[in-house]
């Protein structure tokens, strides 16, 4: 794992007291750290995007409770447990898919409540120190298991960035992929662009080039075409594989508008779709995709991009951020704990056992 693109690309560092996030809005032009220094600031981070993907967005979060903390405590060392309930809301309400927010910030508060007054930040922070290097570990362990799924050397297509810039490092979809390229299975990688955000364009070529993994970007409309033809060829893509920001306990899946569709398109070509995340992803409190929180963001981000007006005056857009795979469509759910195929209510039941 030395000298590798995933053992440099870090999209949170904590250092000197303080949370940088790299901003990724500005990949892969510019490598830019943004420094945040209360909570407030930290959620708005989340919201814009400047760190995005489900784990790395609930390690921010955890960094920025503990920031919440240290300002809070110094203010009133008295009320500072109840007081900072509110940053925790704040923080709860900076995007709403994915689950691994309110799972890190459920485990922060459960925390706060049993401190004792003197100090609480040191506590804090070993916390959030541990969310993020566990979730670093998870991502080596779901790595590993999903290479063994993949049988013979094929090509492979992903969506959106589910990589190290999506996590505490290595990437969940791209931890995947890592993994068995290091193992001569995977030939070649086709990245979505993903509109609008282009985290595919912009983040997942940047981390395969730099990990010097042959990608080749394709608008999403061309996937069909591409798995298609790619079935005669040198090259067939036989797994699509993807994260994720929120799976039901019946297995339905959110994650990256347009996952969807993909999904339908592995079942009617015959190939497998394989969805790589960490349990902090699988939320046992809902019964099935229907329940998941959609995000719908501003309009202006399907009018054009990085500022830039494309679109015709007068049009009005949608831009939900993420759809829901039926537990049907989905071949494996991969994550550090255990393989899952074919995912049911049982079978996750069953994995989320070992969770602590
Ligand atoms: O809007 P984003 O960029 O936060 O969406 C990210 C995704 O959809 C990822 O696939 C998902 O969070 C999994 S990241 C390991």
């Amino acid at each position: 794992m030395t000298g590798k693109a995933y053992d440099s690309i870090k999209p949170i560092i904590w250092q000197n007291n303080t949370l940088q996030l790299l901003d990724q809005r500005l990949l892969p032009g510019e490598q830019t750290y943004i420094t945040l220094t209360d909570v407030k600031s930290v959620a708005q981070a989340i919201t814009d995007m400047v760190v995005r993907g489900a784990p790395a967005i609930g390690i921010t979060a955890a960094y920025g409770i503990v920031i919440a903390a240290k300002q809070r405590f110094t203010e009133n060392p008295d009320n500072w447990q109840q007081e900072i309930e509110a940053d925790l809301q704040t923080l709860a309400q900076s995007r709403p898919t994915a689950v691994n927010l309110f799972w890190a910030i459920g485990l922060m508060r459960e925390v706060i409540k049993g401190l004792a007054v003197d100090d609480p930040v040191s506590t804090l922070l070993a916390l959030a120190k541990q969310i993020h290097t566990d979730d670093i570990a998870a991502n080596v362990k779901i790595g590993e298991l999903g290479a063994k799924l993949i049988a013979e050397k094929c090509a492979v297509l992903t969506h959106c960035n589910a990589g190290a810039l999506a996590t505490g490092g290595y990437g969940t979809a791209l931890g995947v992929i890592r993994s068995a390229f290091g193992q001569d299975k995977i030939s070649h990688v086709y990245a979505d662009e993903t509109r609008p955000w282009l985290q595919g364009a912009r983040l997942t070529a940047w981390e395969m080039v730099y990990d010097d993994i042959p990608v080749s970007l394709i608008v999403e409309g061309a996937a069909a075409h591409m798995i298609k033809t790619s079935q005669m060829s040198e090259n067939p893509i036989r797994w699509i594989i993807v994260g994720s920001d929120r799976i039901a306990s019946n297995g339905d899946v959110a994650n990256k508008i347009g996952t969807y569709a993909l999904a339908i398109l592995a079942r009617h070509h015959g190939i497998k779709f394989m969805v790589a995340a960490p349990t902090s992803t699988i939320d046992m409190n809902i019964d099935s995709g229907d329940d998941i929180p959609i995000e719908e963001r501003s309009a202006e981000e399907v009018f054009g991009f990085s500022g830039r007006k494309v679109a015709a005056e007068g049009a009005q857009a949608r831009n939900p951020a993420f759809d829901v795979t039926p537990a049907e469509l989905v071949d494996a759910i991969v994550t550090e704990k255990g393989v899952v195929l074919k995912p049911d209510l049982e079978k996750i039941k069953a994995l989320m056992i070992n969770v602590a």
